[in-house]
């Protein structure tokens, strides 16, 4: 097989730090990986359905190679909260089962002794693929070292190897950067000059920064005057990604790529608020410089890939099927006491495929293909009318794990309350005018996770506005967890909610949720796509009666308007297997 291309890992870490309880303020180090690399992870139970988990403890991060997918990410051997950070590592042929192995790399070095943090792969001519990751060195400083591969015969990859030269860039008061704010190096690029590129995650004062280094062998590497880009007022910047999106197909470009048919995406994950933001704008590969389109906001008032629990994303070409795949972690919602008793936190977003939209001003995000192999059992329901208050319950699925794909008519706006102008914070909006709050069009969507009296219920949903000024929609959608969970606990309940830009030409609005209840218990992952994957909430609930059998679908609407439903399938998905 001739395979090219990008592996790609990535590692954010950092993230549980902020669960507070009983985390200690510096991290562990885990010195002796003996007993690490005989705990026997083969053996243990499921707990997610059918989303990637680690055999115990939180994770984060992503993957892929060589016809196998390989998928790394930051593991605390000893805890399910953050710290002695290792890479594990796991890989699967068709992104939906996996096969864990033993860490791909640990602490061993004065360059990583205290940690081995987030990072990045990138495969070099002759298909050899190269590690950069973050190290914590003896003096606490965050620097950049690179393992590559002991075997490269090897498709697993199970090895990997620290050389000498390591570190390779390191914080210096000469270079002016922070040791403490300098992490998470992405996937190198080669530039029309043949040297290689990378952007590292840093910051100045309040000021956000993509640093950028050139090499020309992979070992010695100069700093750039100029970042790549930065942002006032967004604070430490971690896991940037930055790649090549096609402005003619739906296909991935390798993350070399530089074409008049390409638009450049860069997104960043900002440390002070857990949220991700993108912006698409061009290269230009001569000046190494990236700009923002105009209207691209690159601060904390930009686009988002998830409105809701999705952070240290990553995503990566993969070569052979020509499409590029984004990885999210998806956080807990519950406190890390909760997460230790439990013994393991975070899960992975299903992975999505990516792609420009056709106004160029978004992305687009789709379930890869892969996952319907779990589809079991499905349920279809012909073209109905949903009056206003009515709730439908959908009867033959297993509602704690499935997959429905609904798509509605677009209703006529005229008919649809004023949006106010004001109303610039869609989350807000969200929780203002939740599920239960009737309306004209909308509220009307899907109840998931429901309890047979709906006590518990979980909606995603649409409320189309009337905008005066343009004469035409405002869509929202939404994501309500307020009701979703009985539990007497300290959850994190928040209602998420984005705007959505779908084309009224297109007279449809469509959403796709995908429903895994984990191990049948009180936790689960809702993940959401709205307008064919224009908008995209993920969330965490833990129902307290909705779970296994209990649990129901229903569509509903809630508005006065009548809403046609074109189509509605559901389908039972099966486990995926992880061992
Ligand atoms: C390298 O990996 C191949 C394939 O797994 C294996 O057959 C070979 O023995 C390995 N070589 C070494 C030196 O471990
Ligand atoms: C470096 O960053 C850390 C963490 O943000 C901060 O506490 C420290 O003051 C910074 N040091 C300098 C010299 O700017
Ligand atoms: C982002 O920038 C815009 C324009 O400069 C500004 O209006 C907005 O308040 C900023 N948002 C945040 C969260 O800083
Ligand atoms: C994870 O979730 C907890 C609880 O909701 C929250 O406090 C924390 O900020 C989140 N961390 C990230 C990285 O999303
Ligand atoms: C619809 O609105 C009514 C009135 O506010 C409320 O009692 C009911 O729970 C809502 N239905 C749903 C499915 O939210």
């Amino acid at each position: 097989m001739e395979i090219s291309n990008v592996l790609q890992v990535c590692l954010c870490s950092f993230l549980v730090l902020s669960y507070g309880v009983g985390v200690e303020a510096s991290h562990q180090i885990y010195r002796n990986l003996e007993s690490l690399q005989s705990t026997p992870t083969q053996k243990q139970p499921y707990r997610t359905g059918y989303h990637f988990q680690p055999p115990k403890n939180w994770i984060n991060g992503p993957l892929i190679y060589k016809g196998i997918y390989h998928l790394f990410y930051q593991y605390n051997p000893l805890d399910a909260v953050w710290g002695n950070i290792v890479w594990a590592h796991t890989t699967s042929v068709d992104l939906v089962n996996w096969i864990h192995h033993d860490p791909a790399i640990y602490p061993s070095k004065p360059f990583d002794e205290n940690g081995c943090w987030s990072g990045s792969a990138t495969i070099l001519p002759g298909n050899k693929p190269v590690i950069m990751y973050t190290g914590i060195d003896l003096q606490n400083r965050q620097v950049q070292n690179i393992a590559l591969p002991k075997n490269l015969s090897d498709p697993f990859l199970r090895e990997w190897i620290k050389p000498p030269q390591n570190p390779l860039m390191v914080p210096t008061e000469m270079n002016g950067i922070n040791a403490s704010s300098f992490r998470d190096p992405t996937t190198a690029w080669q530039g029309p000059d043949g040297r290689w590129r990378l952007i590292i995650g840093n910051k100045v004062r309040r000021r956000g920064r993509a640093i950028l280094y050139r090499s020309k062998d992979f070992f010695h590497w100069v700093k750039s005057q100029h970042p790549l880009h930065s942002m006032k007022d967004t604070g430490m910047w971690e896991c940037p990604d930055f790649f090549p999106v096609s402005t003619i197909s739906k296909l991935g470009l390798d993350t070399s790529v530089i074409s008049p048919s390409a638009k450049h995406v860069l997104k960043v994950s900002l440390d002070d608020t857990k949220r991700e933001y993108y912006t698409i704008g061009t290269y230009y590969p001569v000046k190494d410089k990236y700009v923002p389109d105009f209207g691209s906001v690159d601060n904390g008032s930009g686009l988002r890939y998830d409105y809701g629990k999705f952070y240290a994303s990553k995503t990566f070409f993969d070569s052979d099927k020509n499409r590029r795949i984004l990885w999210g972690w998806i956080n807990e919602s519950s406190t890390a006491t909760l997460d230790r008793m439990k013994g393991w936190s975070g899960v992975q977003a299903i992975p999505r495929e990516i792609w420009l939209d056709k106004s160029r001003r978004q992305l687009v995000q789709w379930p890869v293909a892969e996952i319907k192999k779990l589809r079991v059992k499905g349920v279809h329901l012909p073209s109905t009318k949903l009056k206003g208050g009515s709730v439908v319950k959908i009867s033959g699925v297993t509602a704690s794990q499935a997959d429905v794909e609904v798509t509605f008519d677009l209703p006529k706006w005229e008919k649809a309350e004023i949006f106010d102008p004001s109303w610039v914070n869609p989350e807000l909006l969200c929780s203002e005018k939740e599920a239960s709050k009737r309306g004209s069009v909308g509220p009307f969507g899907l109840l998931v996770l429901a309890s047979k009296g709906l006590e518990e219920q979980t909606a995603v949903f649409f409320r189309i506005f009337k905008d005066q000024k343009s004469n035409s929609y405002v869509m929202l959608m939404c994501s309500d967890q307020s009701r979703s969970s009985l539990i007497e606990q300290d959850l994190d309940k928040t209602t998420y909610g984005a705007f959505l830009n779908v084309d009224p030409a297109h007279g449809k609005l469509s959403l796709r949720t995908l429903v895994d209840n984990v191990l049948q218990i009180d936790h689960s992952i809702v993940e959401s796509f709205g307008g064919e994957g224009k908008t995209c909430i993920t969330s965490r609930v833990y129902p307290k009666l909705a779970i296994g059998d209990r649990a129901q679908l229903h569509v509903f609407n809630n508005g006065t308007e009548s809403i046609r439903i074109t189509s509605l399938s559901a389908w039972s998905m099966k486990r995926a297997t992880m061992y």
